[in-house]
């Protein structure tokens, strides 16, 4: 009647894919406990590492469950437990974690009636109440693992795309926060037509190389012409960190999510290391704290512990 599950982080847009392309990183993650309870409803029992709501409907774990429970209707209730490791506003799905992992222990002991799909469309509620926008690009790698494409939102579509096996990602996040609702509201509504014909051409690419593991295709397809113009000014010292990587052998660089977090995706174990020491290195003379590690991506998804 207790489920205990790890709900990982995440990393959206992925360069040229913004809202729809997204992978899913191993080595951090949230931990929280699902319980089935006599009394009806959804109540939220415990918070642990970050400062959050516990009422349901302002915590985006308990809105996502809120709308399982509701097309449910059972005659009894789910607690949940919340031990946070991923930060807000880090730029690593911290919302997303939250709002997959109570619909995904919900959906477990309720013996797996919802499908990956239905649980990624649950747990848009949740995610758009921090985002203030739907969107299911951190969701979709956190409940199928690997690379995913959200094809569509209405319906909800989701492509898994095969994650190359050398493929790593290093990660790094100065410690600032940057509100992912904040960060939306400064991109432009409208793009240029040439601006577009190199984001799809470099999409379309990218895709091709995660298909073929071409890495060399994937560095050349690794560019963002649309958002990053704008989201980097929000990020101290952005550009250093991307000339340090690609100096350092990463295949390419961007902001991860809304940001503050900057990922650099990297061929073997040995480069994303490199790429990891290089940037500790000048980020260490920028006197802004921070973390930064390197990560497998996480092919399972979310999981039971
Ligand atoms: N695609 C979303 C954005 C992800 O960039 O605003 C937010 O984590």
């Amino acid at each position: 009647n207790e489920i205990k599950i790890f709900s990982p982080a995440t990393v959206a847009n992925v360069a040229c894919g913004f809202d729809v392309l997204g992978f899913c990183l191993d080595s951090v993650g949230d931990e929280m406990v699902i319980r089935k309870v006599d009394k009806k409803g959804v109540k939220i029992t415990k918070i642990e590492g970050f400062d959050l709501p516990f009422e349901s409907q302002l915590n985006v774990a308990g809105v996502s469950a809120l709308a399982m429970y509701d097309a449910v209707k059972p005659d009894f209730g789910f607690e949940i437990e919340i031990h946070k490791n991923i930060k807000p506003g880090s730029g690593i799905g911290s919302s997303a974690a939250s709002a997959v992992g109570s619909v995904f222990g919900m959906n477990e002991l309720l013996g797996r009636p919802f499908s990956k799909t239905e649980l990624t469309q649950f747990a848009i509620k949740g995610e758009a109440l921090a985002s203030k926008c739907e969107h299911a690009d951190n969701l979709a790698p956190a409940v199928f693992g690997g690379f995913t494409l959200v094809k569509s939102l209405s319906p909800l579509e989701i492509l898994q795309i095969p994650s190359p096996p050398n493929l790593y990602a290093t990660i790094i996040y100065p410690q600032i926060e940057i509100k992912t609702s904040e960060s939306r509201a400064i991109l432009p509504k409208e793009v240029k037509l040439q601006d577009a014909i190199t984001q799809w051409a470099n999409f379309g690419s990218l895709i091709h190389s995660l298909h073929t593991d071409n890495y060399e295709l994937m560095q050349k397809s690794l560019h963002d012409v649309i958002i990053e113009p704008y989201r980097s000014k929000l990020i101290p010292h952005y550009y250093e960190v991307k000339n340090e990587a690609l100096n350092a052998g990463a295949l390419g660089s961007g902001i991860s999510g809304s940001g503050p977090s900057v990922f650099s995706l990297c061929e073997g174990i040995k480069a994303a290391n490199n790429v990891r020491d290089a940037i500790e290195k000048v980020y260490s003379k920028t006197g802004i704290e921070f973390d930064i590690y390197v990560s497998r991506i996480n092919t399972e998804g979310i999981k039971v512990l």
